[in-house]
């Protein structure tokens, strides 16, 4: 079989998917292109206007339909919300995105208390207990629908290395990768198809919730473009245990990891003072 097989594709129809973090971003290109390929979608971010506007977006342009709701990941049992909001709603999740996630520029010696908390909370906690929660179903939905079942994790290219100024970030970024690819091992054989997605620097509010200047003339990725590697690497017939979107992103990547670490922090270091 090859690993472009059209039966191996990826194929969510008939099914529901829950995106996290839907209000923005990445969040809506996954949801827009879950909803092309026929499934239901369980939305959910804090901005619950943004949230609904997605959904009769979606409903107009793919005739599917949208759970909306709106919930704070940050806040401690947050998940265990969700999972019984669902579970009360007779609502069964064959796919998993894990999106929701956001990062604050800085050293961590001046960085507010309940920002780096509310990384660790939204990025690590939530995604951690979301994923745990959700599995099972997960597992039995790629028993019912072969090629119809999947967890997305998002890390980032941050998660190769450290970060200055982007510490606690990039070191949430860092166990997203690590989790999910120790859990694309777990699941191996089940027809789950488990992946973190490592996007670079991409066009989304992400810059601005993190304070980020501008980075001048470097280019910032789409979100279409981030969209077309991760549904690529799902229509496999196993997708990797990490993707890199864009060429250049996945050189600097694999160099992070090949590099001593000594040199990858001076490195990383002196680029984040510019
Ligand atoms: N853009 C980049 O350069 C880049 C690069 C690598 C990785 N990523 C990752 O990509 C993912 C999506 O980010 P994005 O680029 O699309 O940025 P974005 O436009 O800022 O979207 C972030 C999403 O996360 C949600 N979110 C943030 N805090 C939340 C909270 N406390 N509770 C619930 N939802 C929360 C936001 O919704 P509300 O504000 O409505 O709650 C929003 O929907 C993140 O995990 C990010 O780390 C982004």
């Amino acid at each position: 079989m090859t690993r472009t097989d059209a039966a191996a594709q990826y194929n969510p129809m008939g099914t529901t998917a829950l995106v996290t973090g839907a209000s923005s971003g990445l969040g809506p290109g996954y949801a827009h292109e879950l909803a092309r390929r026929g499934a239901d979608l369980v939305l959910t971010a804090r901005r619950l206007d943004r949230l609904e506007a997605l959904a009769v977006d979606l409903a107009e342009k793919y005739g599917t339909v949208s759970t909306v709701i709106p919930l704070d990941l940050a806040a401690a049992g947050s998940a265990a919300e969700l999972v019984h909001d669902l579970a009360d709603r007779d609502i069964r999740v064959s796919t998993l995105i894990n999106n929701a996630g956001f990062g604050r520029s800085g050293s961590v010696v001046d960085a507010p208390a309940d920002v780096v908390r509310g990384q660790v909370a939204v990025n690590v906690v939530a995604l951690t207990e979301l994923t745990q929660a959700f599995l099972p179903d997960l597992l039995s939905a790629a028993l019912t629908h072969p090629h119809g079942a999947a967890l997305v994790n998002v890390a980032s290219t941050a998660a190769f290395q450290p970060v200055p100024q982007l510490a606690v970030y990039a070191a949430t970024k860092a166990y997203v990768l690590s989790l999910t690819e120790a859990l694309w091992y777990e699941t191996r054989g089940t027809g789950l198809k488990v992946t973190a997605v490592c996007p670079g620097p991409t066009e989304t509010e992400f810059q601005a919730v993190a304070g980020n200047a501008s980075r001048g003339p470097r280019r910032l990725m789409t979100v279409d473009e981030v969209m077309t590697t991760t549904f690529a690497a799902l229509d496999r017939q196993a997708p990797p245990p990490h993707i890199v979107s864009g060429t250049s992103n996945r050189v600097v990547a694999w160099l992070a990891g090949s590099a001593p670490r000594r040199t990858v922090v001076r490195v990383t270091g002196r680029l984040s003072r510019r």
